[in-house]
């Protein structure tokens, strides 16, 4: 691998940029306090803006290490804060890192994540040299389960069970997925 860490990217609608520590106000009012999109999530809506000023303070330093790829989401109409993506769990040795996302909602249903997604992908395997990314969802949460799919992520398995829903108690079905290079030039050409 040859780490370029959180390059700014861009894509027809969207500036996938790192993160500030100033974004906590539009990141906080649009998606970070919503118990609708953190619902399948493993951290709960922040209540208060300064938790988010708090996290993106260290979100922003670990922008700057090479082999960190966390992107703040920005629309390009309006340059508005919309959300996040991230390969995160970079293992050096494996060259495989996991796939993480999250959208204001407002911004649902527009394409916009796998538009970001469909980048983020082009940017670790053609650029990086990561050989597999890994992704996770909750069964039930078929939006996340057709943006990997339409991104090209191959099914791999069900863990029963395997994950309590941090708002409800809830236990979920998890769907274990992942691209490799090769499905990713495949579904490229596609
Ligand atoms: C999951 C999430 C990222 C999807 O982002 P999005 O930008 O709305 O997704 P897209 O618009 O790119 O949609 C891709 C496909 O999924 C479908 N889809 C999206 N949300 C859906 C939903 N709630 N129910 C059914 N289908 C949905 C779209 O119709 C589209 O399919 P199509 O092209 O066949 O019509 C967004 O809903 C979100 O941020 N949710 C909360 C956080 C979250 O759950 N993150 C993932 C954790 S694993």
């Amino acid at each position: 691998m040859e780490h370029k860490g959180t390059k700014e990217l861009r894509t027809k609608r969207l500036i996938l940029r790192p993160w500030r520590e100033s974004d906590a106000g539009e990141a906080f009012a649009n998606w970070m306090n919503d118990p609708d999109v953190t619902k399948y999530l493993t951290w709960t809506p922040h209540g208060d803006v300064s938790l988010t000023r708090a996290l993106l303070k260290l979100r922003e330093e670990e922008c700057k290490r090479p082999e960190c790829y966390h992107w703040a989401i920005v629309l390009k109409e309006g340059n508005v804060l919309i959300g996040d993506i991230e390969a995160g769990t970079v293992d050096e040795y494996q060259a495989t890192g996991c796939i993480g996302y999250c959208l204001g909602k407002a911004w649902w249903g527009k394409g916009l994540m796998t538009e970001a997604l469909t980048e983020v992908l082009r940017y670790c395997f053609e650029e990086v040299g990561f050989d597999r990314i890994n992704g996770s969802h909750a069964a039930e949460n078929i939006g996340s389960s057709r943006v990997m799919e339409k991104c090209g992520f191959v099914y791999e398995g069900t863990r029963r069970k395997a994950y309590r829903l941090l708002q409800t108690g809830e236990r979920v079905d998890v769907i274990e997925r992942g691209i490799l290079r090769e499905d990713y030039w495949q579904h490229k050409r596609s």
